[in-house]
């Protein structure tokens, strides 16, 4: 099978930079677009492949969206895969969050997604049968969580978002789908939020994962790899029948519930 074409945002860490290594691994040519320079060229030194295309990238402008997919034409010769993975987060309560914190989520998480997949879909359709978009959602895609609104109402954008576009783009044999993975600590956004969390409760690191990991029906916390590992299922060849699919990664967390006194034993 013909290695893949793809476009990474958020490529430079966490969930976008497993992927971005998964990738490459099958022989794929990667465009790992990101707002961060720094990060993005010490990436792209570590990685030290010609198959690798670094692109600055900010998903809110429209201008910089057109000219990372036109980069990708360029080097590539069109793209067959893009995964959105460029995301942030917010924390505050109703009250506290202003119009500006709301607006950055919003335009980052959800609209920085809308840009992306318009602007790189008619290369995806193109590919035909072999294009593929990823978004990644979250549990709170589904859930409610105080304290982040803005993120909840983002995410559970991108699931509303990836469906429609799944049937949009359908005809052409393009699948959108989406990953919803529960809190992973090890990535940018997950030491943010294992920070945010240690400073709310006055917890230690260690108390507040094993926590987290008790609350999963699965026993532990997610890795990195879980969640690439899900994200690279919906690469496979093998997946073409599925799309507008929204896949709790979350080790049975929204999907299971105990029976209060006879799980436990009591
Ligand atoms: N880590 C978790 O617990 C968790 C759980 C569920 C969903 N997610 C989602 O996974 C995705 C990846 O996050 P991560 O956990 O790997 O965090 P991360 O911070 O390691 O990666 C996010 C990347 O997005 C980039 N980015 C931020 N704003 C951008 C912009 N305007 N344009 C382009 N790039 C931008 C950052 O520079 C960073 O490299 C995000 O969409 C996040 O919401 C994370």
């Amino acid at each position: 099978m013909k290695p893949r074409r793809a476009l990474i945002t958020g490529g430079a860490s966490g969930f976008g930079l497993g992927t971005v290594k998964a990738l490459l691994a099958q022989g794929a040519q990667v465009a790992i677009a990101d707002i961060d320079g720094e990060k993005l060229r010490a990436t792209a030194d570590e990685l030290h492949s010609d198959r690798v295309l670094p692109l600055v990238l900010d998903v809110t402008s429209p201008p910089s969206v057109q000219q990372t997919v036109a980069a990708c034409q360029t080097h590539f010769g069109g793209l067959d895969t893009l995964v959105n993975s460029a995301g942030v987060i917010h924390f505050g309560s109703l009250a506290e969050t202003t119009e500006a914190d709301w607006d950055r989520v919003i335009d980052i998480d959800l609209k920085g997604v809308f840009l992306c997949c318009q602007a790189a879909a008619p290369l995806l359709r193109q590919s035909g049968r072999r294009g593929r978009i990823v978004n990644i959602g979250s549990d709170v895609s589904k859930i409610g969580f105080p304290l982040i609104a803005s993120y909840c109402a983002a995410k559970a954008g991108v699931v509303g978002l990836s469906k429609a576009l799944a049937g949009e783009l359908a005809p052409e044999g393009v699948t959108v789908n989406c990953v919803c993975p529960v809190g992973v600590s090890t990535t940018g956004m997950g030491q943010e939020v294992l920070a945010y969390k240690r400073q709310a409760t006055g917890a230690t690191r260690a108390a507040i994962l094993a926590a987290t990991a008790a609350d999963i029906p699965l026993g532990r916390n997610p890795t990195e790899d879980d969640v690439v590992n899900a994200i690279m299922f919906f690469l496979a060849e093998e997946s073409s029948f599925l799309t507008g699919v929204a896949l709790d990664v979350d080790g049975g967390l929204l999907s299971t519930s105990t029976l209060p006194g006879v799980a436990d034993g009591q």
